[in-house]
């Protein structure tokens, strides 16, 4: 049923690696019954919904999981890695969707961790520096110091610098769990150019993602996934964006990009003067009741530090807040304040701020209003289960129950979780930092009618995304950040994703380098 792809006017490329009858069940099954093949050369995207299976699939190739049922082959060869290093040495690597550097780490460290250079025992730090600073390159990150402790980046660069670690070394199959989640088209542009680099070497390449469009720029054949079953694999050419959405939900999902501007209400929020270190410089903006503001700019803009600014998670040299009244300074200078001001923020990093991973949806989702479920101290259990239970229904968590532990969801369903929680707390204000990272099509369109529905109830929001697509299609007005500046403000109908782009390159030096790291903790 797999179409074997023939680069232009050559043999067929051979299989490097093939699944028969692959299942795996944990407390239910989760993948059943999966054949499917990859040849040397391609790239092979694959799709499907929050918990299709997709990254369950990936780590059993990678050696993360054991599988329970069904066999593979690498080369011909049986093949059924015990670890991710047994699937290392056959050259078998993958980047995961949840970011697995070590934060107290230097970048050079983490690139090269196991691959230290040595001399009398010791490190050789500057040999590492400069090993480190030519894989950089590589992705177009010449700009970072490898000197840097990991946790002092953003996300996104973090994301880079876990891709930038699985290009080291021999690879004949690289798997890449959502690399671009919270990228922007600038970043992305490396990517990919790495990518046609490795397949042109004859390297095969799994790629996950939600993005249809990168699908159809870097995909060869796409692979679709439901419910833990292989549904199609079909050339992408053959295929349109529509194609691939209905055979991964079942139904056609409207995306809306003309959808009219909301009536804003009176200001809700005076955002002044806010800055920190060159990070966030003299940033000022309103936010209104009834509206949705986006924000867009490059990884490293300073759009995540400027919504923690606000939150009051990280210390402003500089700025204040008001709400309506303009004489009124508003008291935020910790998380606590800030949610008792009705401030809420959805984090994009759910691993180290968003969630408690152990611990189940139930407790996670009642985090932020334990206000809301208890009454003199104590929870209410019967209440607190409905409202979860409601929840969940509404985003359509998948899961075995609300008790089960969130690091046994996908990371799609985390996202949803994350974002329950602030949907539980009622705030008048809400600031979301990559809603949808990571989250499939269908449940995208979920999380954009809660959006809506909490703009048409008179709340005020200000959303980050790097997918300039998404802020087009939901947001009022988009405020463009380049190096720590808000350079402009568009209104609904003024944009075009070229004038977006030019905004967001625009306060960066004629080389095109983000001069400072978004800073994350
Ligand atoms: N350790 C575990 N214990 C129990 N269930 C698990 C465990 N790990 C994964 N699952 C379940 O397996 C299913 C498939 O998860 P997987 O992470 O493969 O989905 P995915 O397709 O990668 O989704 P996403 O797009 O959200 O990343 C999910 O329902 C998930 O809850
Ligand atoms: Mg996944």
């Amino acid at each position: 049923m797999s179409t074997v792809p023939v680069a232009a006017g050559a043999a067929p490329l051979p299989v490097l690696l093939q699944g028969r009858g692959i299942g795996k069940t944990y407390a239910t099954p989760v993948l059943a019954g999966v054949d499917f093949e990859l040849h040397a050369g391609e790239v092979l995207a694959l799709t499907g919904e929050n918990g299709a299976g997709k990254s369950t699939l990936s780590k059993i190739v990678a050696g993360l999981v054991q599988p329970t049922d069904g066999t593979l082959t690498l080369a011909g060869a049986p093949y059924a890695p015990a670890s991710r290093q047994d699937a290392e040495k056959l050259g078998v690597r993958m980047v995961m969707q949840e970011l697995s550097l070590v934060p107290t780490l230097s970048v050079a460290e983490n690139l090269l961790l196991g691959r230290l250079p040595q001399r009398f025992g010791f490190i050789r730090g500057d040999a590492l520096n400069e090993a480190a600073a030519r894989q950089m390159a590589l992705i177009g990150l010449q700009d970072i110091d490898p000197r840097l402790p990991v946790s002092t980046l953003g996300v996104g660069y973090q994301q880079m610098v876990e891709i930038a670690r699985s290009l080291i070394g021999e690879c004949r199959l690289l798997i890449l769990d959502e690399p671009t989640a919270t990228l922007t088209s600038r970043e992305i542009a490396h990517l990919f150019r790495q990518i046609e680099l490795l397949k042109a070497r004859g390297v095969a390449i799994v790629y996950i993602s939600h993005r249809l469009d990168e699908l159809q720029q870097v995909a060869d054949r796409v692979m679709v996934l439901r419910d833990g079953r292989h549904i199609d694999t079909r050339p992408m050419r053959d295929l349109t964006q529509a194609d691939v959405v209905r055979s991964m939900v079942g139904r056609d999902v409207h995306e809306g990009l003309d959808r009219e501007r909301r009536r804003a209400g009176p200001v809700a929020l005076r955002v002044r003067n806010m800055t920190r270190g060159t990070a966030v410089r003299d940033v000022s903006l309103d936010l209104h009741r009834g509206e949705v503001m986006g924000l867009a700019g490059l990884v490293g803009s300073g759009r995540t530090e400027l919504l923690r600014l606000i939150y009051g998670a990280d210390r402003k040299d500089s700025g204040f807040l008001q709400g309506n009244e303009p004489k009124l300074a508003l008291d935020v200078n910790s998380p606590v304040q800030a949610v008792r001001a009705g401030i809420g923020l959805v984090t994009e990093d759910r691993k180290s701020q968003g969630l408690l991973l152990p611990q189940s949806i139930r407790v996670n989702a009642t985090l932020a209003n334990l206000g809301a479920v208890s009454r003199g101290g104590w929870l209410q259990g019967e209440a607190e289960r409905d409202a979860v239970g409601r929840l969940r229904d509404l985003l359509r968590v998948r899961s075995d129950s609300i008790e089960q532990p969130v690091d046994q969801l996908s990371g799609g369903n985390q996202q949803k979780v994350v974002f329950a929680r602030w949907l539980h707390r009622d705030c008048d204000i809400l600031l979301l930092d990559e809603p949808t990272r990571g989250v499939d099509i269908g449940a995208r369109a979920d999380i954009y009618a809660q959006i809506d529905r909490m703009a048409a109830a008179g709340k005020a929001l200000l959303m980050v995304s790097s997918d300039l697509r998404e802020l087009m299609s939901q947001c009022d007005r988009i405020g463009v950040m380049s190096a720590g500046r808000l350079v402009r403000i568009f209104e609904r109908g003024q944009w075009t994703e070229q004038l977006l782009l030019e905004a967001a390159f625009s306060a960066y030096a004629a080389a095109d380098k983000p001069a400072s790291q978004e800073q994350s903790a």
